[in-house]
């Protein structure tokens, strides 16, 4: 496979070009998943394989915008600090020389498989001229990898009402003597759809079914599904294209969410409800999760969205991943909170306990750009309350977060953010016991607000200069302050290492 390891030199020798004056941008973040230089989009292949994490992510190497999807590679011990690695997949045969599109990985007899869409244009219409297949790439070492020699494992639509083309983002795992993969799809009418397979060696696969499918407001076309256990449930997450907005839902261009519900194995069908949002923000799409060796179920996803603006790019590098989160069932809901290990940045804590106020509030050492919030607010008898973040009152700039009690409404407003998009997202929000828990996470590029214990999640981009870095509270009527906490946070991504020195110096 000679042809696969040049591609992978070419992007390797493009992106070491290009990533020490990438790493000059102030935007650059510290602690979340980005590239060293150019586009990424889609977590790929996430799994916990030999004591490690390791994350591949959608990939175009030469650019800052989408082009043929490569695999780009990290690592991990905690799911914190990060190490970058080679280029993993790159477009080298005839089924996938358009882009090796998104897929999974799982273990086998030791060995790291991938499982990933092989991608071709067959004409100029980008929506109607293109082929996708189902292809396997292997590695011994979790580093190199080679593709298998049969490829693709899984051509061709089945019968049926089953789009020819537009098939693909497999995702794999086990049960029993078995591996299953789901499949995005839709029918010929373009409804969304997710396919269900099964093999006995990932190499031959079976037609299950349809094992679920959109209708209505549910989609056009649905990509990156995944489906697992978790707490007595099965679970469909998958990301619908095209779900028109619905008051506070469906406000981004694409949405992702999941159905709760129970699969049935034999007949490849999953009996589900209706479709939750996972994240309420701007920039959150194609998740995926994998489970670790403690039985935790993580996801990570995009933080970015599809044709949004990305001010980065203008700096050759465009996407980031979210933080990973664990995920839970609380009252037949999935809860997300960020995995514990991400409190290893936590430094410098500035503490404060039971303060009352009416109008406006700063405290002192509470304000940066790359730290963490945990509040507790009792919103007394006020009729709205929240915090001005990223502040600078000379050039205007602020990310703000209000909580409106008569709507319970928490919104996020970045119309003064800085460069880039603006608009608010709104996610509905109940006061406990009159009070509201936030922690949020700010880089210097993102903010990532968790509500009430992982209820609801608001995942932005965000384009500060770097003089904005004011933090300050307000309310219509008095609130009380029980808990403030706020602790910098140190750098875990693009932290030289002995490794990448070296793979630096090759
Ligand atoms: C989702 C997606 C996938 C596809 C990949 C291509 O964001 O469109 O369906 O495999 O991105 O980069």
């Amino acid at each position: 496979m000679k042809r696969h390891e040049q591609a992978i030199e070419k992007a390797t020798k493009s992106i070491n070009q290009a990533k020490d004056k990438v790493s000059k941008n102030y935007w650059r973040l510290n602690y979340h998943v980005a590239s060293p230089a150019y586009w990424i989009n889609d977590p790929n292949g996430f799994i916990f394989y030999k004591g490690e994490y390791h994350l591949f992510y959608q990939h175009h190497p030469f650019t800052s915008q989408w082009g043929p999807m490569h695999w780009g590679h990290v690592k991990s011990k905690d799911l914190t600090f990060w190490e970058h690695l080679p280029v993993a997949l790159a477009p080298s045969e005839e089924y996938d020389k358009d882009g090796c599109f998104s897929g999974s990985a799982i273990e086998k007899d030791g060995k790291l498989y991938l499982m990933y869409t092989g991608h071709k244009w067959t004409g100029e219409n980008h929506d109607t001229d293109l082929e996708q297949v189902q292809c396997l790439a292997v590695s011994e070492d979790g580093v190199s990898f080679k593709k298998i020699a049969s490829n693709p494992v899984i051509k061709g639509a089945p019968e049926g009402d089953i789009h020819p083309h537009h098939i693909r983002d497999p995702k794999v795992w086990k049960h029993g003597d078995y591996y299953y993969c789901v499949i995005g799809n839709k029918t010929k009418e373009e409804v969304g759809q997710v396919l269900l397979y099964r093999s006995e060696d990932l190499l031959e696969w079976e037609f299950l079914n349809i094992v679920a499918k959109g209708g209505g407001n549910f989609g056009f076309m649905w990509e990156c599904p995944d489906l697992f256990h978790l707490d007595g449930h099965d679970i469909l997450m998958m990301s619908p294209q095209g779900m028109v907005s619905e008051g506070h839902l469906y406000q981004n261009l694409h949405q992702s969410g999941y159905v709760l519900g129970k699969l049935d194995y034999e007949s490849g069908k999953l009996d589900h409800g209706s479709f939750r949002l996972l994240d309420y923000g701007f920039d959150f799409y194609a998740p995926q999760s994998t489970i670790d060796d403690q039985g935790r179920r993580v996801m990570v996803a995009w933080m970015a969205m599809w044709e949004s603006e990305m001010p980065e790019q203008e700096f050759d590098w465009a996407g980031a991943m979210t933080l990973p989160r664990q995920l839970f069932i609380e009252d037949g809901q999935i809860i997300s909170k960020p995995m514990p290990e991400v409190e290893k940045l936590r430094n410098n804590l500035t503490q404060f306990e039971n303060v009352i106020f009416d109008g406006k509030r700063v405290f002192e050492g509470v304000s940066g750009y790359c730290l963490e919030l945990d509040i507790v607010i009792d919103a007394k008898e006020a009729t709205q309350f929240g915090l001005r973040l990223r502040v600078n009152d000379e050039s205007k700039e602020e990310t703000v977060l209000s909580y409106d009690c008569n709507e319970s409404f928490l919104t996020l407003d970045r119309n003064k953010s800085g460069k880039g998009l603006k608009g608010i997202r709104k996610a509905p929000v109940e006061l406990k016991d009159n009070q509201l828990h936030l922690r949020v996470f700010l880089d210097k590029s993102s903010i990532e607000i968790f509500i009430n214990g992982g209820e609801k999640v608001m995942t932005s981009r965000i384009y500060p200069s770097e003089s904005s870095t004011g933090i300050e509270f307000f309310a219509k009527g008095p609130i009380s302050i029980n808990s403030l906490k706020k602790w910098n946070l140190d750098k875990s991504v693009d932290v030289i290492t002995k490794y990448s020195k070296s793979m630096a110096e090759n």
